[in-house]
């Protein structure tokens, strides 16, 4: 029915990695990994998006193997040992489906913690930079050995490095603080830990966003000059693919141009860019995935409620996300 979605059927490479087609299946918190273990469920829940036309797909937030990351026990890991190994299990069922999986890596900062014991940009001290960068570097290695085809960095949403971009919650007043670079500098930290231990084709994919879970009015950057700032210090870290995460994917980014969010980290960067937000949720509103300028495309709620939500929209029936008790964002 609608040419945009039959262009986003069609397959893509980001460098070596080849995708069977541009949508990408958002990553999903879903809390079924009991003691941080993903498991054959978890597995098959992944695999019935790959058999379903998804290029890639983003796991949920997987978290670092450190005690500031989240105090939730469902969460999965992507640490050494039994979370690995649960991992792997996932990264198989959807190899063996064709697809292809990325491994979202999240420290949760003060976002959703109990008061008094969030790591955030304005707590950590001394050692503890050190202490993240060492468990974000584990993790990328643990996702190197699980068999995941790429990294994704979860800096959106108003989680740990989110939190370091956006003024405030950033009152640092030493290099991690003050401008939008100095702002980026400790993600930017984050980047090259990461890109340092992955293999050197394995695509690394940065998610950021304006918005936070907390404040959909947030911004980390007032204009595109300031997100210029960001996006350049994310690049030269060994960023490849920036995934922009917006509610609604049709909106602009600034005043006075249409493009969205992913729209200006192409322009600002040159780098291929994933766009996001309410796909489908809104049918009216698919022509407009056509105007807007992006490589990739991400959905979200519609894969929970159609796994072949693809198939359904290229064949033209209409299909409509209802929120459910589960769905707490957005
Ligand atoms: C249940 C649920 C869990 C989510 N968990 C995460 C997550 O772990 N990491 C993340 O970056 N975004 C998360 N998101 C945001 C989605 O990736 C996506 O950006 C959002 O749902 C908007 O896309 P959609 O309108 O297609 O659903 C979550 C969204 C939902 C509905």
């Amino acid at each position: 029915m609608s040419t945009a979605l039959d262009t986003l059927a069609r397959p893509i490479s980001l460098g070596k990695l080849d995708l069977s087609s541009r949508f990408v299946m958002a990553p999903m918190t879903r809390k079924r990994s009991p003691g941080g273990v993903p498991t054959a469920e978890n597995a098959a829940y992944y695999r019935r998006r790959a058999e379903h036309g998804i290029g890639l797909i983003i796991t949920e937030g997987a978290l670092i193997g450190h005690p500031s990351a989240s105090h939730e026990d469902d969460v999965p890991r992507l640490t050494p040992g039994p979370a690995e190994e649960g991992w792997r299990l996932v990264v198989g069922e959807v190899h063996a489906a064709g697809g292809r999986i990325a491994a979202q890596i999240w420290h949760l900062g003060g976002e959703r913690r109990p008061a008094g014991t969030a790591w955030t940009p304005d707590t950590i001290k001394g050692n503890g930079f050190d202490q993240l960068l060492r468990a974000y570097a584990e993790s990328a290695r643990t996702a190197v050995r699980a068999g995941f085809d790429a990294v994704e960095i979860h800096a959106a949403h108003g989680y740990l490095l989110d939190e370091f971009l956006w003024p405030r919650t950033n009152h640092r007043t030493d290099r991690y603080g003050g401008s939008p670079k100095e702002r980026a500098a400790f993600p930017a930290d984050v980047i090259r830990a990461v890109r340092e231990n992955i293999p050197a084709e394995m695509p690394l994919i940065v998610r950021f966003s304006q918005f936070k879970e907390r404040d959909y009015a947030a911004r980390i950057a007032d204009t595109p000059g300031e997100l210029g700032d960001i996006l350049a210090s994310f690049a030269e870290a060994g960023a490849d693919v920036l995934h922009a995460s917006q509610r609604r994917f049709w909106e602009p980014a600034f005043d006075g141009d249409p493009a969205n969010l992913a729209g200006w980290a192409k322009r600002l960067t040159g780098l291929p860019t994933i766009t996001v937000g309410s796909v489908g949720l809104d049918r009216d509103r698919l022509a407009d995935l056509a105007t807007q300028d992006y490589d990739l495309v991400a959905l979200g709620r519609v894969l929970l409620a159609h796994p072949d939500w693809v198939e359904l929209a290229r064949a033209g029936r209409g299909v409509r996300y209802r929120k459910t008790d589960e769905d707490t964002y957005f």
